[in-house]
């Protein structure tokens, strides 16, 4: 790389304008931006209004002639989706160019081969747009707390799910409006299904986990709920609970430790105290909350989704690559912090090892001994009951709603099964986490 570096952009939607729109306006800002030189963009269609003006001889619809081009020092892939993108970021590598890329769906489900390519070649793939938006999470894990053993990452890492959550909780919201509205101001993915059904959240916690515990996770098999069957009366009764409803996910190392080390992972709504640093965490904003040896808890906190936010953290990515290689000039030996590592092997528990507090609501006939019936079946079950409460009685019925203490998933269903089997039960309502 000469003195100003090249940065040939893949996308130019609601991310890709917000990393030309930094780069095209360099003044207050790192001296290092101002050598960042956009030289080539693949748009989809050149003819499309764009909220970025830039010389027409710059793009092409060709993502081919961005990845080849020699000008080109650093290739940022902001087109999302797994495929053309893993070929073109697996291309810009082949070719010797770093890569900076916000897709969080290749890094989850292709991430160790993208790494052992760029290994190979010598260069860096970052990612810290992938995760939290335009918080900086990724290179904390990897650098700033690299002297802790991680013992648990949870965080609200889904904007989207958060805003129309936060709306629901605060004005009663119908969940379908509120997705609309989040659509309308560019949080939502395209399909909103990977938002709302916490594949965005997975996909996200997959990656923390293997920074925070140094190896790669079976993405597919992380247990995943999303918040499109959470019902407005369930965000209601945690309130009155003294909870709020969070689309949580969380990964931990289980006890004993061992070789491959055992992680837990999930993702789902889960019932978080008002008094709990990430209950605080409302509309679009993200939380990363970081325990470990010897720190204790450390919380990262701010903007999650949404052009500006995600494209700061692209660009910090390519001034990490920037500076690296003007300190370095032309040693092409990897900083080890920041380039990708994995230096052991973890495994997934089966979903029934999870351990975690409950959340559920049955519903009942409202008659004398049910709740006695029901806690029956938990204690009967192993499973310890923090507090029973009875809503909504009527003639038509009732609901109760049992929060659980700490239990395994296995116990936990196996004793929903007997209580869903009692005559005075018609159903399980609802099924959430509880922190
Ligand atoms: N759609 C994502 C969210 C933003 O709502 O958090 C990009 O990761």
């Amino acid at each position: 790389m000469g003195s100003g570096i090249g940065i040939g952009l893949l996308g130019l939607g609601t991310v890709g304008g917000g990393v030309a729109s930094i780069l095209q306006s360099p003044s207050e800002r790192h001296p290092l931006v101002a050598d960042l030189k956009l030289v080539r963009v693949a748009v989809r269609d050149l003819n499309r209004p764009r909220s970025v003006e830039l010389p027409n001889e710059i793009l092409t619809t060709d993502p081919a002639v961005v990845v080849n081009d020699p000008a080109v020092d650093v290739v940022v892939e902001v087109i999302g989706g797994i495929e053309p993108a893993r070929s073109l970021i697996l291309q810009a590598i082949a070719a010797g160019k770093s890569v900076v890329t916000a897709n969080k769906a290749v890094i989850a489900r292709h991430g160790e081969e993208i790494a052992d390519a760029a290994t190979k070649a010598g260069v860096y793939v970052l990612i810290e747009a992938a995760v939290g938006g335009g918080i900086p999470i990724i290179e904390p894990l990897k650098q700033s707390l690299g002297g802790n053993r991680i013992n648990r990452v949870s965080g609200i890492i889904n904007g989207t799910t958060n805003y129309i959550l936060t709306r629901m909780a605060e004005e009663g919201a119908a969940y379908e409006s509120v997705l609309k509205d989040a659509q309308e101001l560019g949080y939502a993915e395209a399909d909103p299904a990977a938002d709302v059904d916490g594949l965005d959240a997975a996909d996200k916690i997959a990656i923390l986990a293997n920074l925070a515990f140094g190896g790669s996770v079976e993405r597919s098999a992380v247990p995943t709920a999303g918040i499109s069957q959470l019902q407005g009366r369930d965000v209601d009764y945690a309130k009155q609970l003294g909870y709020g409803v969070k689309l949580l996910a969380v990964a931990e190392r289980m006890k004993p430790s061992g070789e491959p080390l055992p992680l837990s992972l999930r993702v789902q709504p889960t019932l978080v105290p008002n008094d709990h640093p990430l209950a605080g965490v409302n509309g679009v904003n993200n939380a990363i909350l970081v325990e470990g040896d010897p720190i204790g808890r450390v919380m990262f906190y701010g903007p999650g989704a949404g052009a500006g936010p995600t494209a700061s953290a692209v660009v910090a990515d390519i001034l990490n690559i920037a500076g690296i290689s003007q300190a370095t000039q032309g040693d092409d030996r990897l900083d080890p912090l920041l380039a990708a590592s994995s230096w052991r092997r973890c495994v997934l528990v089966d979903r029934g090892e999870i351990r975690q507090r409950h959340y559920v609501r049955f519903h009942t006939q409202d008659a004398p001994g049910v709740i006695g019936r029901i806690g029956g079946c938990f204690g009967d079950g192993g499973v310890s009951i923090q507090s029973i409460v009875q809503f909504n009685a009527s003639k038509a019925g009732a609901e109760i709603v049992v929060i659980t203490h700490e239990v395994s998933q296995k116990k936990m269903d196996d004793a929903l099964q007997s209580i869903q089997a009692l005559p005075e039960v018609s159903g399980l309502a609802a099924h959430l986490g509880c922190l």
